[in-house]
């Protein structure tokens, strides 16, 4: 499936603004909807990486339900999603658990204690719900501490000690439990996912044939050009196979990386004599609206039309380089590395951050009282017209920035 160009024009684009193309995240959900069709494997739409619930209707027709992180999310995904809704949260609070049932399709626990203090108020539901556990299979893929699920010390998941250590106590611990869900890593390609679930299988692969289904979790990039889905394919067919069971994918990422861009505009640019770059000031903020990038300074921040170049001492003199600031008073609200234009920028250009959708809208703040982005829905227009139009979704005001004051 090729993906088809971006048709996205900038300059019809009121800033900041979290802008999605729906052509884009169409051929995304059709990769994944192939990866279903030709594995009868589910696919549940992450909450936490984008939930604009208004394209729901676009996501449900190519996916099998939500899988949500809170009591929130949970209610999102069945009013507005309207199919199997999956929860996994690392713990539960009581005065919750109620409308977690009522929401819930699926409840995963994320450990032994949880289960046994829940299971009580599952059975007596009379609900038919699902229950699974999470497993820490504790295989880390290259992840800094703060990103990986696995890292020594890690909250997430039961390892395998603890797993066989419950089971010795009480060997009908697992009754009821219909399935194990893991999540190891984000950002990865099939060599990654392959090399997972063979220290998954070494661990845990005596106790899957007891169950339904496997959730692989998130953080596969099956959207990308390069992945390898046909790869992936292989793979569920043939685990789906040996144990006889379903399984179950939540991509997050997948669904919206390169289906969309937070595009702002430039308002000052400050030239200073001891650095060869310049600083564009931007109706945006990276601490406010892109913070995953300021946490995690080893990611990129690509922007269209730009090069990135990470080493200072690499700018060419006189060459179009700029660092990106935000419009906050925090000093660090600027990226790490640098952006080299081919033309130099002035106040009112565009800057279109290419991966601007994942995580950034579920994660924004109005610290400094700073313009939320709107949401915009990008349409190309009809076959045989070159270009698109954009539908305002939503926009945010004043009385949304002091309705979360007090
Ligand atoms: C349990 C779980 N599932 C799915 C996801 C989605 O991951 P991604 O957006 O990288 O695909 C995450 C992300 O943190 C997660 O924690």
């Amino acid at each position: 499936m090729n993906r088809p160009a971006s048709t996205l024009d900038a300059s019809k684009i009121s800033t900041p603004a979290f802008v999605i193309e729906e052509t884009l995240l169409r051929h995304n959900l059709g990769v994944l909807k192939h990866v279903k069709d030709e594995t009868g494997a589910k696919m549940f739409q992450a909450l936490k990486t984008w939930a604009t619930w208004e394209l729901f209707p676009v996501c449900r027709e190519y996916l099998d339900g939500t899988e949500v992180s809170s009591l929130n999310e949970a209610r999102l995904g069945f009013e507005e999603f309207n199919k199997e809704v999956h929860i996994y949260a690392p713990a539960y609070k009581d005065e919750e658990f109620d409308d977690i049932l009522k929401y819930c399709s699926t409840i995963i626990f994320n450990s032994f204690d949880q289960w046994r203090k829940f299971k009580p108020r599952v059975l007596a539901s009379g609900k038919k719900v699902e229950c699974g556990l999470r497993i820490n299979p504790e295989y880390t893929a290259g992840h800094s501490g703060l990103w990986d699920p696995c890292a020594p010390g890690s909250r997430l998941g039961v390892r395998i000690s603890e797993f066989k250590s419950a089971l010795k106590a009480d060997p009908k611990a697992l009754e009821g439990i219909s399935g194990l869900h893991f999540h190891v890593f984000w950002d990865k390609n099939f060599a990654d996912l392959k090399k997972a679930i063979a220290a998954i299988e070494k661990k845990f692969g005596a106790y899957i044939p007891n169950t339904e289904w496997i959730n692989f979790g998130g953080g596969q990039m099956i959207t990308n050009d390069d992945y390898d889905v046909e790869g992936l394919i292989g793979l569920i067919n043939a685990f789906q196979k040996k144990y006889d069971v379903k399984v179950h994918l939540e991509p997050g990422a997948a669904i919206v990386k390169n289906a969309g861009t937070l595009v702002s505009s430039v308002l000052d640019v400050v030239e200073r004599d001891d650095v060869p770059y310049k600083i564009a000031i931007l109706d945006m903020s990276f601490n406010a609206h892109t913070p995953d990038f300021l946490l995690s300074r080893d990611l990129d921040m690509p922007v269209r039309g730009a090069t990135i170049v990470r080493n200072e001492k690499k700018l060419k003199k006189g060459s179009c380089a700029y660092r990106l600031g935000g419009g906050t008073c925090v000093t660090g609200d600027v990226l790490s590395h640098f952006h080299v234009f081919k033309e130099p920028l002035k106040p009112g250009d565009r800057i279109v951050m290419e991966d601007g959708i994942q995580y950034n809208m579920v994660h924004c703040t109005m610290f400094n009282g700073v313009q939320h982005p709107s949401v915009v829905l990008w349409n190309d227009l009809p076959t045989g017209q070159a270009g698109g139009k954009p539908t305002t979704i939503r926009t945010f005001s004043y009385n949304d920035y002091r309705s979360r004051m007090g």
